[in-house]
């Protein structure tokens, strides 16, 4: 789970006395500063829209992107590792069998390049024991793309694609790729990274009374509770909007966001939404975020959320 709450001394580097610097684990200080060069060359502390951010997080896609990419190259380079072993059974008369894997293992390569682009942009905003186990994933799969590549280059080397050394070096890129992928495949579903956070939020059957009329403000986002859900309401010139106030990318929560119009920018990671209609604008979020129906019966604000889970 993605906790925020990090302690300064592993997040400024300025402010690391000797003493304490020597007491950081190696895994928390070398994800601290490739965490710091990863923001930095994503963007992700810029002043929005930070366009390279939230391409790389999936939000234009509504869906994480990383995830989506790495079902290619697992997919591409098991096939090579089959293709490959029909080959070293009859080199001769399955020479089609290292063409083919040739056509795999480039596939796989340049989306595994991809992958490693957009997971490290995931990465970069992560903590605590979610992005331990990150780094090991990554550098996992970081390394398994390094031996493709080595592959890759041993078969272009050859004009009929035939290496039984890239072939090699493919099943032991794949062997350290299946042990990435099984931790990454831990941080989501032991760790909850990059799950929706508002998945399992309650919806009542009926409009709930949340606040009098007279007492919401104008142009702030007020904190109500519907079903036990905690929402984020905005009075906007007369007009009502209310969304889920737990942030879907990792929970934070919006009704403490700095408000630009009708646009709210979560505290933790800086992405966007419009209170409106729920959208991500910004990532690192892509998942939208679930919207209430507002109406005024008896001088008091009533809510509804639209949609089921
Ligand atoms: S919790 Fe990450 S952007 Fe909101």
């Amino acid at each position: 789970m993605t906790d925020p709450q990090v302690p300064a001394s592993t997040t400024d580097t300025d402010t690391i006395d000797t003493s304490s610097e020597s007491r950081t684990p190696f895994t928390d200080r070398l994800s601290d500063n490739l965490q710091s060069i990863i923001k930095a060359l994503t963007g992700a502390n810029a002043r929005p829209p930070r366009r390279l951010k939230t391409l790389l997080s999936g939000t234009w896609l509504r869906h994480p992107l990383h995830p989506l990419l790495t079902d290619v190259p697992v997919g591409a380079w098991l096939l090579t590792v089959v293709f490959d072993i029909v080959w070293l059974i009859s080199p001769n008369g399955n020479a089609w069998a290292a063409r083919a894997a040739e056509g795999t293992v480039i596939l796989g390569t340049l989306a595994a390049l991809a992958a490693v682009v957009t997971g490290l942009a995931d990465w970069s905003d992560s903590y605590g024991a979610e992005r331990t186990t990150g780094l090991y994933h990554g550098l996992l799969n970081s390394g398994a793309t390094i031996l493709y590549i080595i592959s890759v280059v041993l078969r272009l080397t050859q004009t009929t694609g035939e290496s039984t050394a890239a072939a090699v070096i493919g099943f032991a890129g794949f062997v350290v790729m299946t042990i990435g992928a099984y931790l990454g495949g831990d941080m989501v579903f032991a760790k909850g990274t990059q799950v929706n956070h508002t998945a399992w939020e309650a919806a009542g059957d009926d409009y709930e009374a949340v606040l009098p009329v007279a007492e919401a403000p104008a142009n702030a986002l007020f904190r109500v509770t519907v079903s036990g859900v905690p929402v984020a309401l905005l009075k906007l010139n007369d007009k009502f909007f209310a969304i889920a106030a737990t942030c879907t990318h990792a929970g934070g929560p919006l009704d403490e966001g700095e408000l630009q119009g009708d646009v709210v920018q979560c505290p933790w990671h800086g992405s966007r939404f419009s209170v409106r209609t729920g959208q991500a604008i910004t990532g690192p979020a892509s998942i939208a975020q679930p919207r209430y129906d507002v109406r005024i019966r008896d001088g008091q604000i009533e809510l509804k959320r639209i949609g089921g889970h």
